[in-house]
């Protein structure tokens, strides 16, 4: 007996069931984008070729696809790219797959420095600290034509990817990479910044174990392990952030809600900064923390 012909329409909705039985979130749309990577195609082709029949050697590059998304490994490992600020990054095992609550991170730079008044030519100057994938910083540099960016990262392997991702997205002349642990790569430089932007590793220890094992065994511990209570990174970066900002520049910082209102309070104390907020994310929970450091006159 030949082997069974599937068509697209067909495959998909036996493997949705599949995942879904098996407790895979989004199962319809995890099938669709697997089964466009397995044909490189986008979705919209893939909606018009829903009767079209399937080589045996598709459908079995397909289920192995599937296999590795049922042993629990994330989507954009699989694919090698995550959606961030409507750019494609490249991603792997090395990086934080970006998240969209980060998008909030780029969106108040751009929303303070454009209130500042200054004009684009002057262009601020902009540190991503922990910079991961790279993708606050592409995305920083895309739209802010004049700003200069560093990006530091205490992983080399992580500068490797973001550095692939400067190039994909024409900014590598814009963006310098420094490699080291938090400000230390900092301390000799004479240079200082109108905004340092982090989204620290700040899962708290006590959490970890009950991650989900998408995040707790394929993404990168160093990106995401915050110590005590999720606040070891968060308290060094804001006690010492105020030393490498101009008078007048931003800190902000991604964290978890209930971190907010403590990051708030290591604001408050050695004067060094003065108007702070906190900003919540689309689920209307405060995800960003952010302070300026104090004009002194
Ligand atoms: C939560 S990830 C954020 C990555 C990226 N900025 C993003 O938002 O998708 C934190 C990053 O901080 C880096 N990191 C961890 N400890 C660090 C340290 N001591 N100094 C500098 N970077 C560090 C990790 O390697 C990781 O890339």
């Amino acid at each position: 007996m030949s082997p069974r012909r599937w068509t697209i329409k067909e495959l998909l909705e036996v493997t949705a069931d599949y995942l879904e039985k098996k407790e895979i979130d989004r199962p319809r749309l995890c099938a669709e984008i697997l089964l466009c990577h397995q044909l490189k195609i986008n979705r919209v082709k893939l909606y018009l070729a829903f009767d079209q029949p399937l080589n045996e050697r598709e459908v079995s590059g397909y289920r192995s696809l599937i296999k590795r998304r049922l042993n629990r490994e994330p989507i954009q490992h699989i694919t090698g790219v995550q959606e961030f600020w409507s750019m494609e990054f490249i991603v792997g095992p090395q990086v934080l797959i970006p998240r969209p609550e980060s998008e909030l991170l780029v969106e108040q730079v751009i929303s303070l420095y454009k209130a500042g008044g200054q004009t684009e030519e002057s262009g601020p100057t902009v540190l991503d600290l922990g910079t991961g994938s790279g993708a606050l910083a592409v995305s920083l540099a895309r739209e802010l034509g004049g700003a200069s960016l560093w990006a530091s990262d205490i992983s080399p392997d992580a500068l490797d990817i973001a550095g692939k991702n400067v190039k994909r997205h024409g900014v590598e002349d814009r963006i310098q990479f420094i490699h080291g642990d938090l400000w230390q790569p900092f301390k000799e430089k004479t240079f200082t910044f109108d905004f340092i932007i982090s989204n620290p590793p700040y899962i708290a220890i006590e959490d970890y174990d009950s991650l989900p094992p998408e995040v707790r065994d394929y993404e990168p511990r160093l990106a995401l392990d915050g110590h005590n209570q999720g606040m070891f990174y968060i308290e060094k970066i804001i006690m010492e952030g105020a030393d490498y900002l101009n008078p007048g520049g931003w800190l902000l910082i991604e964290m978890d809600p209930v971190q907010t209102s403590k990051a708030l309070e290591l604001m408050e104390q050695g004067n060094c900064y003065g108007e702070k907020r906190r900003i919540r994310d689309y689920s209307r929970n405060y995800r960003v923390v952010m302070s300026q450091k104090a004009v002194v006159s």
